[in-house]
């Protein structure tokens, strides 16, 4: 779907059942469709999964465009801001790291290959349920294992879902009907755990405390209700938790899979994570990683925004919907047509990057070795009004656990069992909308 392009241009339309689904490629193309005036390609499908997750509620990720989306935007926006920049996270984070290494390092001694997906997960879900709201497990934990399990078992029945919301002469299956029943389940228990942390914080809140997200959405919608801004009606807390599920469910995939391709990509090429231990080594060195050492260590970031350009884990984002017709340049979208802006073909536009499809961080480095981002043409988070609202946590999440994973293994480097360059960067084909790696295994060895 991402290559299609080539062959039928900027904008192709493909049929899943009855609904035409518009792909719209190229950065200039992308920017007009979705920062258009009348906002007509800002809605967001309808399907069993929305209708599980919302209910009669609302939120930031499913919610169509309009005033309702925008004020739990605003609010979700400022407290994800508010936790990227605090130095908090930086201590959280190498906590938390620390620990799963540790844990990790001792089961899997130098020398022994393994998957390493569970940490990854452990050390994701950790951070994330502890800034969302203020949950810290061990390692091997039963509600860490329920969570992961979840998210797999989501994954794993994704395709059929979409495909059964499509086409739903295919519910009539027992097959599908099967998969359809547990894995909604498994969406409604997930999103049921979640919102209730949010439902504990309310009795447990006092007044002018921000330790986590479920916090800051409570002073929020306080301070708007003392204000009495018209846009307190929609900060009402069914409202409010789901955000706190859209912050869960939006941060944890894209974070892990980055997180995998960052480490398979280390391990591919030694001498660049050497390049990264050194340069840790020599800025941060014993101390806990701090925000102003984020603006000294270029080469990581410039290493990390490569692994975001060259496998980006959202290559169509997410689903738009047409909520009115739209003539896009000689295109016309009709009403009730999936749309995605393809990602791929503007972080990968041979045009803004020459040889796209080789992995270079010094793109992002100036000729003194300085990390720039804003180059044209980067877009990992999105294009667009619904833009992600998670790329500066997500940047410092993914800074101070890459950090803190090199520091805790810094006698050894990672390695693949099959020998360096011998990586498979395919992305798995079975899992939709996302790009993760196939399960691959790395191990640590002596530098
Ligand atoms: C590497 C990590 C991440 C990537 C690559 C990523 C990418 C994206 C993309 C491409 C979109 C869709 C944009 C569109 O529909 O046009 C999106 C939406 C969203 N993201 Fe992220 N994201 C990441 C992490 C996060 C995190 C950590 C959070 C939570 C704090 C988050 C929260 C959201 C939300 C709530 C939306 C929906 C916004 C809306 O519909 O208005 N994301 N993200
Ligand atoms: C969420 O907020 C909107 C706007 O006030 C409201 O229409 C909707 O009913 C709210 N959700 C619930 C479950 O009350
Ligand atoms: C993987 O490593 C090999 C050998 O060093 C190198 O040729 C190749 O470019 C690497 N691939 C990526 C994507 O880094």
């Amino acid at each position: 779907m991402n290559e299609l392009h080539k062959t039928y241009g900027p904008v192709y339309t493909i049929w899943l059942g009855w609904t035409p689904i518009v792909v719209i490629s190229g950065m200039n193309l992308i920017k007009t469709a979705f920062n258009s005036k009348n906002n007509e390609l800002m809605g967001r499908p309808k399907n069993s999964i929305t209708e599980t997750l919302l209910q009669s509620g609302s939120d930031v990720a499913f919610t169509n465009h309009g005033p309702v989306w925008a004020s739990l935007r605003r609010v979700a926006h400022s407290a994800v801001r508010k936790l990227a920049i605090s130095e908090k996270l930086s201590d959280l984070v190498d906590d938390v790291v620390s620990e799963t290494t540790d844990t990790m390092i001792k089961t899997h001694p130098i020398g022994t290959p393994f998957n390493p997906k569970s940490f990854i997960y452990a050390n994701v879900f950790n951070i994330i349920a502890s800034s969302a709201f203020g949950k810290r497990y061990k390692f091997g934990d039963k509600e860490l294992k329920y969570l992961e399990q979840s998210f797999e078992d989501f994954r794993t029945n994704t395709n059929d879902l979409v495909i059964c919301d499509r086409i739903p002469v295919l519910k009539k299956l027992p097959k599908y009907a099967n998969i359809l029943r547990k894995t909604l389940q498994t969406l409604k228990g997930l999103s049921g755990f979640v919102r209730q942390q949010y439902m504990d914080h309310l009795e447990t809140h006092s007044s002018g405390v921000v330790n986590d997200f479920c916090d800051a959405l409570i002073e929020a919608k306080e301070e708007s209700i003392q204000e009495a801004k018209e846009s307190a009606a929609a900060l009402i807390d069914t409202n409010l938790s789901l955000v706190i599920v859209n912050i869960f469910i939006a941060g944890s995939d894209t974070t892990q899979y980055t997180l995998r391709w960052i480490l398979l990509l280390m391990a591919n090429n030694t001498e660049m994570q050497i390049q990264m231990r050194d340069e840790i080594e020599s800025v941060i060195g014993d101390r806990v990683a701090t925000n102003e050492d984020r603006n000294e260590c270029h080469f990581v970031n410039a290493f990390i925004a490569e692994v975001l350009r060259y496998r980006n884990v959202t290559p169509l984002g997410l689903p738009h919907v047409a909520m009115s017709d739209m003539q896009l340049d000689k295109y016309h979208i009709k009403e009730g047509a999936f749309v995605f802006g393809n990602l791929i073909s503007v972080n990968r536009d041979p045009i803004l990057w020459p040889n796209p499809e080789v992995f270079d961080p010094k793109r992002f480095l100036t000729s003194d070795g300085k990390f720039v981002s804003n180059i044209p043409g980067f877009h990992p988070f999105g294009i667009g009004r619904r833009v992600c609202i998670g790329e500066k946590l997500a940047l410092a999440d993914l800074f101070f656990i890459t950090v803190r994973l090199l520091k805790s293994t810094n006698e050894c480097v990672f390695a693949l069992p099959t020998g360096d360059g011998s990586a498979d960067l395919q992305p798995d084909p079975n899992i939709l909308l996302l790009s993760s790696p196939k399960p691959y295994e790395i191990m640590l060895k002596i530098r």
